[in-house]
């Protein structure tokens, strides 16, 4: 382990109004948000669209890296140049989706176990030799009746630190993914305690194993209340709990944090990530000791995903709009989005 290395690419991911776009979708979740359009979901259509976010022009001036698919990584522009070439030559960092997906947890209904360790040096080695600077694995905690147990937190805590620690053996910094689901009828409080319980867990295990916290990121979901949830939280609430959680429950030396949408709306999820941001330049009880940013996947996609799907041709549009969202994002980063930029958006 290079904790040099580490830590310098962990920085360069959360640095000042820059975040991180995660295309990583699997084949299945690929299917899902392509079967909305009625595009067939073939490889080639895969790598057609996947080539529409990655070229997109001036995306390097907000975004610091892409999370990849296996298959995404492997694949190559039109021109024939590598995704992962074109990533670096634009100064951004190629990362990796490297879990196998979340799977039914034995002897406990309603909960998942993400899968993915067997083999997972060896993969770690071939994708270091494909560009691979960074490596996500994403953990799926559900809230419900008698649910998350600890069966399930403690399980997906444990093979996160394990898959972290093969991350940084070969200086590939790990982007640990717990993600508290957004679905369900749980009030915000509820989220908290979800939440403050499972950063608790991972961090215990990612200690307990080793992992150097300056060369990890943590990418996580907002404290807010589920999609049913009657009584819907506002921003500043979100945002004030999202802090006060991870202030609480995530070590200050840990070298940044990043939030995933999560099936929030696109801007939502910005002015969500605005306002802790806004709190934190603020100072006082709010100030934080890492770079709050994103690794948004559908909140900066949509708009790009529609365009294209309407019309192969509107390249240049589609790609537009992934830059527009992304800058918003950035500026999110740094507190500066205001919501009446949107208005700008015409696409
Ligand atoms: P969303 O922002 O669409 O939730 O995706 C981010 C991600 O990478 C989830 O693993």
């Amino acid at each position: 382990m290079n904790k040099d290395i580490l830590s310098k690419t962990a920085k360069a991911m959360v640095a000042p109004g820059k975040g991180i776009l995660a295309i990583d979708e699997s084949h299945s979740t690929c299917k899902k948000r392509f079967d909305a359009y009625n595009i067939e979901c073939t490889e080639e259509n895969r790598r057609a669209y996947r080539e529409v976010l990655i070229t997109a022009p001036g995306a390097e001036e907000f975004l610091s890296g892409m999370i990849l698919f296996d298959e995404t990584l492997r694949q190559k522009t039109k021109g024939g140049v590598a995704f992962a070439e074109v990533l670096k030559k634009k100064g951004m960092i190629p990362g990796i989706k490297v879990d196998k997906g979340a799977f039914d947890l034995a002897l406990h209904p309603g909960e998942k176990i993400t899968e993915g360790l067997d083999g997972l040096r060896e993969r770690l080695t071939e994708y270091k030799a494909l560009g691979a600077g960074f490596a996500k694995w994403r953990a799926v905690i559900t809230i419900g009746a008698g649910i998350p147990s600890m069966a399930c937190i403690y399980g997906n805590a444990h093979a996160l630190a394990r898959y972290a620690a093969l991350c940084q053996e070969q200086d590939i910094v790990p982007m640990v993914e717990p993600e508290i689901l957004i679905d369900g009828n749980h009030t915000i409080e509820k989220c908290y305690e979800v939440t403050a319980l499972t950063l608790k867990t991972v961090f215990a295990q990612l200690k307990e194993q080793g992992v150097l916290p300056e060369g990890t990121i943590l990418k996580v979901s907002m404290v807010l209340s589920g999609k049913a949830c009657p009584t819907q939280s506002d921003v500043e609430e979100v945002a004030l709990e999202t802090i006060r959680c991870l202030k609480e429950n995530v070590p200050p030396n840990l070298a940044g944090i990043v939030f995933l949408s999560g099936g929030q709306s696109d801007e939502k999820a910005t002015a969500h990530l605005d306002a802790m941001n806004k709190l934190a330049a603020a100072g006082g009880a709010n100030k934080l000791p890492w770079p709050l940013s994103f690794s948004y996947g559908r909140a900066i996609q949509s708009a790009a995903l529609q365009i294209w799907a309407k019309d192969r041709m509107a390249v240049d549009r589609a790609q537009k709009a992934v830059v527009m969202r992304s800058k918003l994002n950035s500026l999110a980063t740094l507190g500066k989005y205001d919501a009446a930029l949107e208005a700008n958006l015409s696409l």
